[in-house]
């Protein structure tokens, strides 16, 4: 009998993919899985359960869903609740108002490639409201979490080339994965700038001109993205530091892409968030033509929604021929979720002061975010108390990006398994207290130092307990190595 040889190998397959990593599901989660279930069959483990920090899924954590947000989704789902009186007037409003815009009153038909009309004139209300300034309902399309939003954005500024004549997209060193992998499979180039850990990852105008000037031999560089607040970093950036960005990408003539997915997720005292598109808008004439594309998700801020995929882009400036491409590009993937989307509204449309739900609804939004706060201020305290640890403040977003000083002899060790010194920590770390973290070189880092990535996502109790086991591991394993 013949065997069939197959069409795909690992050989002949797309480079691209191969080239692709994406550290936040890495082999370290992937062995996190294994001792989970390790544990389930009854096997002894010096800690009782895996600590899952290693990916910024709220829900998966813990936290509670918002039970307006949920109440609107149910309705939507089920029309039939219309008529049940435990749901408030307000959630039935809102839900209704959806199912009006979609197809067959229904959220199981396709919407317009860029989305459901009045859930994009809602986005473009609370844009408006944000800013100070208007928002176009035209200029935002809906997407399937801000991941789609920002591969779509990010597939059209390809140029279709190779070599040197490839896009070059400016990434901030550590970046979120998502852009080092788009870009390995787009075969853009990547432009790596450093953040400045040192004025707690603020970003520095020579390091842009640096990164940039030395990319510029190998690659057309066309984009910068800028994450506000950062991940894995965690910081929130100033309006000066805005706007000196805005003021490069003038100069340079760059597409500006700002991922502003936490835009919610602000704890420290004297940080605000700043949109680039008011920044920009603010900065007069001169500034405010500019390209400039803003992502939204609804997995992050107070609501924590990841599974429902929902996501928003807003893309002002652009020419309008290449708007008609871009409008061309996502009418081939027919529509995001409208699951999704009814989630987007509830978010950019939240229950407002006199309606029935307000009160519950700010209720539990600000719990979860007063308890990141907390757990912000713990985290970023309690890593400045061990020794070989030192963690910029976390100022917004959802994770702490600590740096830890590594022994000469871990280092050796480390080289001797064929690992990176902080994917060494970072795995026996997981063996020994059951902690699962990012290695921080699945995010870049200034090579030489080490790092890795937490979130402070799990509940204040859990977190407490991961911290003390954090610390004793860390200090018995540089022991260990000293
Ligand atoms: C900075 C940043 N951008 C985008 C995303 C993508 O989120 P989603 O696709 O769930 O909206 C994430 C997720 O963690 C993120 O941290």
């Amino acid at each position: 009998m013949s065997v069939r040889t197959k069409v795909l190998s690992v050989e002949n397959m797309n480079p691209h993919i191969k080239k692709m990593e994406y550290a936040v599901r890495g082999p370290i989660v992937i062995r996190a899985g294994e001792i989970e279930a390790e544990l389930q069959k009854g096997e002894k483990k010096p800690f009782p359960d895996v600590i899952r920090a290693n990916i910024g899924d709220c829900h998966a954590t813990g936290q509670q869903p918002l039970t307006f947000i949920r109440q609107v989704s149910a309705i939507c789902a089920y029309p039939e609740l219309l008529k049940d009186p435990n749901f408030p007037r307000d959630a039935k409003e809102r839900a209704r108002r959806i199912l009006d815009g979609c197809g067959g009153h229904s959220i199981g038909s396709y919407s317009d490639s860029s989305g459901v009309k009045v859930i994009r004139e809602d986005t473009a209300k609370y844009i408006t409201d944000r800013d100070g300034h208007p928002s176009n309902w035209e200029d935002i399309f809906l997407s399937t979490g801000a991941s789609d939003g920002i591969k779509t954005i990010m597939k059209l500024l390809m140029t279709g080339e190779t070599g040197k004549g490839r896009a070059g997209v400016m990434i901030p060193i550590p970046q979120y994965p998502l852009y080092t992998a788009t870009i390995a499979e787009y075969n853009a180039h990547p432009i790596g700038y450093f953040l400045n850990e040192d004025r707690n990852w603020a970003l520095d105008v020579s390091e842009l001109k640096r990164a940039l000037e030395e990319a510029k031999p190998h690659c057309r560089p066309k984009a910068i993205v800028i994450i506000n607040p950062g991940n894995p970093t965690g910081q929130v950036l100033t309006k000066e530091n805005i706007e000196a960005v805005i003021k490069f990408a003038k100069e340079e003539n760059l597409f500006l892409m700002a991922d502003e997915v936490y835009q919610h997720n602000i704890y420290a005292q004297g940080s605000k968030f700043y949109s680039f598109k008011k920044v920009l808008t603010e900065m007069g004439s001169k500034y405010n033509d500019l390209e400039l594309a803003s992502f939204m998700s609804t997995s992050k801020g107070y609501m924590g929604e990841c599974g429902f995929r929902g996501g928003y882009c807003e893309v002002i400036n652009l020419d309008p021929d290449v708007k008609a491409m871009l409008l061309k590009s996502i009418s081939a993937k027919l529509c995001s979720s409208i699951a999704g989307q009814a989630v987007m509204d509830v978010v950019v449309n939240p229950p407002k002061q006199g309606e029935p739900s307000y009160d519950l609804f700010e209720k539990e939004k600000w719990m979860v975010l007063g308890q990141l706060a907390e757990k912000a201020k713990m985290v970023t305290e309690t890593f400045n108390t061990i020794e070989g640890i030192s963690c910029n403040e976390v100022q917004g977003a959802m994770y702490a990006f600590p740096q830890i000083k590594l022994p000469k002899k871990l280092l050796e060790a480390a080289k001797a398994k064929g690992q990176s010194p902080d994917a060494f920590y970072c795995f026996n770390l997981l063996e020994e207290t059951g902690i699962c973290v990012v290695p921080g070189s699945g995010f870049g880092q200034v090579e030489g130092t080490y790092h890795f990535r937490t979130t402070i996502l799990p509940p204040v109790q859990k977190l407490g307990e991961m911290l003390a086991r954090f610390r004793d591991f860390h200090l018995q394993f540089m022991e260990k190595y000293q």
